[in-house]
């Protein structure tokens, strides 16, 4: 039998195709280019990188990543782990009630748990294989506080977190004989039943991942990837929307091409807008302002220099993202203000260079002395706490196929992230995958009998102007309609605009040879329609989304799957 290798959908309704998938006759087989590994991982971030290391103790293993090694929304982080540290101050229990208390009622209480208390083992590890955290003039940790915690907790390093874990991983990497990088392939769709000619639904049981079709961008040429176990790891998908604090690498791809190849995903309309993004017009993405600043005892004003956030909570500039967020949301659409400040000029000025030394240097690039001027700053899309739906062990509803890191959803953050628990959920969950993926592996066999990448009868594109429109058409609609206040009447509107625009897309796609720009476009349109339709289906507000027509909460909390 032969059959595409393309998942095309048919082009009628956006609802409907979502959830169907159409093969076409036309197809040539061929069975080269092939390789082959025990392990396949796609994405280089944190949670990419850690799992690497463990697994590749038992098989070879293949690390995909679509740009450069290092490109991922973990060497951007900023403000630092949450890990229960100090334990003469902080407790577990605290660390708990303060993840629960920020997820609104939403978490899953167990696996807050198993993150919370497998956390610290997790954060020494990350040190045992290099990174550094800043200590204090008595040598110990010099533990950080951000918004929603009730104590300093967050190990750190300068401003630049992030970016000192990655280079400690990927040294690592680099030194691991088992462990083959390869930078620039991007994973276009999960490999599965489907590609052998055998119908897959959303009813379908038993769905299983052979491996991944990638391009190779350097070269242009598709590359079928077979693996045993596949570990998704692909990060956030920020760019569904116009300002984030994202790199470009966070277009929801990973999440896209599960939730084509019938898998399930879970919660996807909490997206977290971070408060405190750089006001900076032009600049994209917007340059992050970490909310470590205020647990260093910055305060937000508006425009007339008058503190707010005593209105809305009395943790004030301290209290839960979603909050603060929409609290400045609200504070700028009442004074007709494109952004609000961060007043930093009282803070003690060596220790606040020693601490903040990128932020303070990047200010200063734009004219901005932090110790003279308040900092202008907005929110921005900024973390997902939905995505790929996982058990306590990193398995997916596709057997094969393990998720953890941002694209996710593993039940600790439920309605609301607390800050800095997405790095230490990471490495908690990419750990226990580990654990399961080596049990399984043995058992497991190379799939025989999977056709190559099938690019017949598609031309290139006629105007790539066409692809980089759309993507803006999309991000407007999303940040319009579907950003930190939502109505039905916005998300149905959003909804309809979507619709054009992906079977606009579906009708490209079918013509065109593969490009990751057009392979970005259909993930960030699956993005901002399972957004939205999670948050249609969520008739309360809870949380990351509050929706004018509903304001209230329900008494019972539920997880949104689709
Ligand atoms: P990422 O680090 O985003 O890695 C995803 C990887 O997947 C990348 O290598 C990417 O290239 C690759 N990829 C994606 N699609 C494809 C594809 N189609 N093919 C091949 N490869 C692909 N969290 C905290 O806990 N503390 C903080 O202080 C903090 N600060 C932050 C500051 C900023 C500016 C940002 C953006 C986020 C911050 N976060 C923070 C969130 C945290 O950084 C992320 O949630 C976390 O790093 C995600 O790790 P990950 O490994 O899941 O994904
Ligand atoms: C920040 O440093 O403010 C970001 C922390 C996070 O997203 O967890």
């Amino acid at each position: 039998m032969h059959f595409s290798c393309r998942f095309l959908l048919p082009a009628a309704s956006i609802a409907g195709t979502l959830n169907h998938q159409k093969l076409t006759s036309q197809a040539f087989l061929l069975l080269c280019l092939m390789k082959k590994y025990d392990f396949l991982v796609i994405g280089s971030g944190i949670a990419g990188l850690t799992y690497a290391l463990k697994v590749a103790e038992y098989g070879s293993v293949c690390i995909i990543t679509k740009a450069s090694e290092d490109e991922s929304n973990t060497k951007y982080a900023q403000g630092g782990v949450a890990a229960v540290w100090d334990f003469d101050q902080d407790s577990y229990r605290k660390h708990i009630a303060d993840t629960l208390d920020a997820g609104d009622g939403l978490c899953d209480k167990r696996i807050v748990e198993i993150v919370v208390k497998e956390g610290p083992e997790r954060v020494r590890e990350v040190i045992d294989w290099g990174a550094k955290f800043d200590k204090n003039e008595e040598g110990e940790y010099d533990l950080g506080r951000e918004g929603g915690h009730s104590e300093h907790r967050v190990l750190h390093h300068k401003d630049n977190t992030g970016f000192e874990i990655e280079s400690a991983l990927l040294r690592q990497i680099a030194r691991h004989p088992n462990i083959e990088l390869h930078t620039h392939y991007f994973a276009i769709d999960l490999i599965t039943q489907h590609h052998l000619g055998q119908e897959v639904t959303r009813r379908t049981k038993n769905i299983e991942c052979y491996g991944v079709y990638v391009l190779n961008t350097l070269t242009k040429k598709t590359e079928t990837i077979l693996a045993k176990i596949t570990l998704l790891a692909t990060g956030g998908a920020g760019h569904a929307y116009r300002n984030t604090t994202n790199p470009i690498i966070a277009t929801g791809d990973g999440i896209s091409m599960f939730y084509r190849a019938k898998g399930k995903v879970m919660n996807m309309e909490f997206y977290q807008f971070h408060p405190t993004a750089l006001y900076n017009p032009g600049e994209h993405p917007s340059y992050l302002i970490t909310e470590a600043i205020r647990g260093f005892g910055a305060v937000l004003k508006t425009s007339d220099g008058k503190e707010f956030m005593q209105k809305y909570d009395k943790r004030k500039s301290l209290a839960p993202r979603d909050i603060v967020a929409r609290a400045i949301d609200n504070e700028m659409k009442k004074r007709g203000d494109d952004f609000v400040y961060l007043d930093c000029r009282h803070l003690d000025k060596k220790k606040f260079k020693a601490h903040f030394p990128n932020i303070y240097e990047k200010c200063k690039s734009i004219g901005i002395d932090v110790f003279k001027d308040m900092i202008p700053v907005v929110p921005a899309a900024h973390y997902l706490c939905g995505g790929i739906m996982t058990d306590e062990l990193g398995r997916t509803s596709i057997k094969n196929i393990y998720a953890c890191g941002e694209c996710a959803c593993t039940g600790l953050h439920g309605a609301n992230r607390l800050a800095s628990n997405s790095l230490l959920e990471a490495m908690v969950f990419s750990h226990r995958a580990y654990l399961e993926a080596i049990k399984a592996i043995g058992k497991l066999p190379f799939k025989k009998g999977i056709p190559d990448w099938n690019a017949e009868g598609t031309v290139n594109p006629e105007e790539m102007v066409l692809i980089t429109f759309t993507r803006l058409e999309v991000q407007n609609i999303m940040s319009n309609y579907v950003g930190i206040v939502r109505s039905n009447l916005r998300l149905r509107r959003a909804f309809k605009r979507l619709e054009l625009i992906y079977r606009e897309t579906e009708e490209l796609y079918q013509r065109t040879i593969v490009s990751p720009e057009l392979c970005e476009l259909r993930n960030l349109i699956n993005i901002g329609y399972l957004i939205i339709v999670s948050s249609l289906e969520r008739k309360e507000s809870r949380g990351l989304n509050f929706n004018t027509d509903f304001p209230k909460k329900l008494s019972e909390a539920k997880n949104t799957i689709l």
